[in-house]
Formats: structure tokens, sequence, C-alpha cells
């Protein structure tokens, strides 16, 4: 799962992102995200956060939740709300060019649920204690926070393994990108250490992508 760095250069690319992502992760992410989507019920309000083209938010909207989806990048929103419209739910979901910076603007206890997909690892540190603060002051008390995102593994060979492949995927989405991702550390403490509940985490084989539930207590 550690070619999920080569998501960059997928993004400076959006129209060959769901494509590309799809091939890269031989459909594992597919399933992981309707795994975390299936805990969206009827009515829910839910925020996706780095919604890009939409993966997570189209499948909250098909659970019968609203969704807001917010990113930075006009042209992944513009692919998302084109998705959105093909599959009529365009009532159900709203996409904003907001960063997560500007989450201090959504009121204090109004969603059931923050989704989260590939994007935590997009973030530096301050911006994602930030983002996980902002994700537990507006759910509501028992909302659901629900991660997917790439991770360090803990032990050690994993860590060597993991290391060697981000080098060389590094370097490549480097040059085509000048930009990286960073594989997220000690993630469940960091949505423990925010005052959340974890609920469940599991962990693929490499133990570099985490799927995670915590709850608002
Ligand atoms: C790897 S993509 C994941 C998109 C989507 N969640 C998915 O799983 O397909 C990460 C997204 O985060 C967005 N992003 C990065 N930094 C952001 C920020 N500070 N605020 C909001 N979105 C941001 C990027 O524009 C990109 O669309």
């Amino acid at each position: 799962m550690s070619t999920y760095i080569l998501m960059k250069i997928l993004e400076s690319a959006p129209k060959r992102y769901d494509l590309g992502i799809r091939l890269l992760t031989r459909g594992r992410l597919d399933k992981i995200y309707d795994r975390l989507a299936s805990r969206i019920k009827e009515e829910d309000k839910v925020l996706d956060i780095g919604c890009g083209t939409g993966a997570l938010s189209l499948r909250a909207a098909q659970q019968g939740g609203t969704v807001k989806g917010i990113d930075i990048n006009s042209q992944m929103l513009e692919i998302a709300k084109i998705r959105a419209d093909k599959l009529n739910l365009d009532q159900k979901i709203e996409f904003g060019e907001m960063g997560v910076a500007e989450l201090d603007r959504e009121e204090a206890d109004s969603y059931d649920a923050v989704m989260s997909g590939l994007f935590f690892s997009e973030l530096a540190e301050d911006e994602l204690s930030f983002s996980l603060r902002e994700a537990k002051r507006i759910l509501k008390p028992g909302g659901l926070l629900l991660v997917a995102d790439e991770v360090r593994p803990d032990k050690v060979y994993k860590k060597i393994i993991n290391g060697l492949r981000r080098l060389f995927f590094g370097a490549v989405v480097f040059i085509f990108t000048q930009t990286t991702t960073r594989a997220l550390k000690n993630l469940p403490e960091k949505i423990s250490g925010s005052g959340f509940e974890i609920e469940s985490i599991k962990l693929n084989r490499g133990e570099n992508f985490i799927e995670l539930i915590a709850r608002k207590p």
C-alpha cells in the first residue's frame, strides 16, 4: 500500500485520479471506503475533509447521508460534482472549495460523522492536530470519525521494507510534483489524544495502511 505515495502524481492529473487509485490499490481502497461508509445512516450529516473526487462523499450520500465535501483543489471538486450529478446525488452533497484551516467556521456539535480518506497524510503536524481538534468540536456527542490512511509500521523489519519503498516512490513523486506525503506516525494515539474513543482499528498485512473508526464521547 506504500504506493499510495503515487497519489500525489495522480492529484496533479485529476481526470486520471480515480482510475489511477483503483489500479494502484487493486480495488482494495474501494472495499475499505465501502466499509467506512456503511457506518453512515439515513439523514446523518456528514463532512468529508479533503474529499478529492468524492470517493467517500458519494458513498456516504448513497447511504442516505447529507454530505458536505471540502477540498482545496478545484479540479478535483469539478470531477466530484460531475460524479454526483451522474449518480443523481447532487441534492444530497454540497462540494466546496475550502481548506481544513477554515473548519473553525463550522458549527460545534453539528455533524454525525467526519470522514477522511488519504487526507491526514497530506497535512503538516500542526494542521493534523488542528484538524483533529476541529473534527472533535464539530461532531455531535457520539459522532463518528472515519479514517483511512497511510501509516508508519511499528515492527522494525516492516519499517525497513516500507522505508525503502517510500524512498523510491517518494523520489518519483518529488520529481513529478515537488511535493510528497508523510506516512502517519502514531495516528491512533493522536486521535485518542484529541479526545476521541477508538472504536476499531484495522491494519493491512504490511501494517502501513490503517482503517480507523473513532467516536466523540
Ligand atoms: C489523496 S487525495 C484523497 C482524496 C479523497 N479523499 C479520496 O480518498 O479519493 C487528498 C486530497 O486532499 C486535498 N487537500 C490537501 N490539503 C488540503 C487542505 N489543507 N484542506 C483541504 N483539502 C486538502 C487535496 O487537494 C486532495 O484532493
